[in-house]
């Protein structure tokens, strides 16, 4: 157990020289996880015990995982032109909007949106936000009612992608839409796959994309339809979908296929993220009763602003322990020094708030689900690198705040009316592009 003197006594310590090479994990150890068909989650877990920075070959490939505070503002906030984002994975899925693309067009992509995600920006969402958290509360009304059971997980799922659809569209999610766009869990599902495609794959990804294509067509045509003044749809005014419309009129960049691409961008991005941390969420809240009566009592008898400081916490602390992107990859353009160490162009290098998040250092007995850690001072590291669900820089998350938004209006609804009895409850994660839990979590929704 490292005490707060050994902590200040290694800050003491001078650091490599200049130009030192990597702490490594011996190759041999790589290769016997490779032969065992390990999870990347434990070779990356064994790597981030030689310390905030370690390095080991995979292939062809250097990586270097980066966990410490400092190391990861360096990558992905100071150094945005030395670390970049490369061929994504999802690159079929993806095309050329704003999560894969890069440099100028990037910028130009990125500012269009950012407007549409400020504070002021939100307000244009809030109405649309409101009527999907409300729809998944008549929704578990209806079943508390007649005993039904649901599983939670597909709930929030419906949740995140009705909000994110209203809010591109205008419209509430229909029936035939969240069929086509269950498609992109099938993509994601496959991305791994995307980089060594086998003719199976190919064909699944494809299918799954043209039903993408075919509901973002059929809402693009919508929007065009409607035209740039008019009334729309259940929310009123039309949705961020108009935005990009009306920016083609002067931008002859925004093309359909990148109006279709950006539609999809905000579609993956924005609704797989929130369902996940939600579905965590409920799932911790089941696994800690004395956590669980703590919070409800505050939802249910506190003041606004207790509701809302304890469910934020609750946000932050499931966000902790399980950041739903755990894993952001960059790729070294130039060779570079870190904290004395050298890192060569060309290596992966992999920033990862899961691990960061899990470091005793930084989070006193991170194992423990505690929400008050967020809330009582003084006792949540306040650097920025140790706490990044969201990522950090230049590329961080566009949709930060408008998923703060989203998932607290819910929760705020759900929490102080509802009891869930589960009867099924996932059994393990699954550490994909979003890490996720595995299983179905069916449950009996009660009257508070
Ligand atoms: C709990 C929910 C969410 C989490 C944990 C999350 C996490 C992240 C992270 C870590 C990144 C940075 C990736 C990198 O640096 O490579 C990111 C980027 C992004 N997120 Fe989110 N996100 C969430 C919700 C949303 C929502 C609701 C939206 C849209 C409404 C959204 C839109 C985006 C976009 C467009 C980017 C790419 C930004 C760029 O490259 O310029 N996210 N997200």
């Amino acid at each position: 157990m490292t005490t707060a003197a050994d902590r200040l006594a290694a800050q003491r310590q001078p650091g490599p020289p200049t130009g030192a090479p990597l702490p490594e994990l011996p190759p041999e150890e790589v290769a016997a996880w490779q032969s065992r068909g390990g999870e990347l989650i434990e070779l990356l877990t064994r790597a981030a015990e030689l310390g905030p920075l370690a390095a080991f070959t995979l292939g062809p490939r250097r990586t270097v995982l980066v966990t410490g505070p400092e190391q990861v503002q360096h990558v992905l906030a100071q150094h945005p032109d030395g670390y970049v984002k490369q061929s994504h994975r999802a690159g079929l899925l993806l095309g050329e909007g704003v999560i894969s693309a890069s440099g100028e067009a990037w910028k130009q992509q990125r500012r269009l949106l950012q407007s549409q995600f400020t504070s002021v920006g939100l307000r244009r969402w809030e109405q649309r936000i409101t009527e999907a958290a409300e729809r998944t509360e008549r929704r578990w009304a209806a079943l508390a009612r007649t005993g039904e059971s649901t599983d939670v997980g597909a709930d929030l799922q419906f949740f995140a992608l009705d909000t994110i659809w209203r809010t591109l569209t205008g419209d509430p999610l229909d029936e035939l839409t969240h069929g086509e766009l269950d498609a992109v869990n099938e993509v994601v599902t496959h991305l791994s796959a995307l980089t060594a495609t086998t003719p199976a794959d190919q064909e699944a990804v494809t299918a799954a994309l043209a039903r993408i294509d075919s509901a973002c067509a059929r809402a693009i045509a919508a929007a065009r339809e409607r035209g740039d003044g008019g009334e729309r749809g259940e929310g009123g005014e039309g949705g961020l979908l108009r935005v990009l419309l009306d920016a083609a009129v002067t931008r002859p960049e925004y093309t359909d296929r990148l109006i279709r691409d950006e539609l999809v961008n905000l579609l993956v991005a924005g609704h797989e993220t929130t369902a996940k941390t939600l579905a965590w969420l409920f799932l911790r809240l089941e696994q800690h009763p004395d956590v669980r009566e703590k919070v409800l009592g505050i939802c249910r008898t506190g003041s606004a602003e207790e509701r809302r400081e304890v469910v934020t916490a609750l946000v932050n602390e499931t966000m902790r322990l399980h950041p739903a992107v755990w894993l952001i990859p960059r790729h070294a353009a130039a060779d570079d020094t870190v904290g004395g160490y050298r890192i060569e162009a060309g290596s992966h290098v992999l920033s990862s708030p899961y691990l960061t998040h899990r470091n005793p250092e930084l989070w006193p007995e991170p194992e423990v689900f505690d929400p008050w850690r967020f809330i009582e001072p003084g006792r949540r590291p306040t650097r920025q690198g140790a706490f990044y669900p969201f990522g950090l820089g230049a590329r961080a998350c566009l949709g930060q705040q408008f998923s703060y938004r989203e998932m607290v209006c819910l929760l705020e609804l759900l929490l102080p009316a509802y009891d869930l009895d589960f009867q099924e409850l996932p059994t393990g994660t699954f550490f994909g592009v979003v890490m996720h839990p595995v299983g179905p979590m069916r449950a009996t929704v009660r009257r508070a």
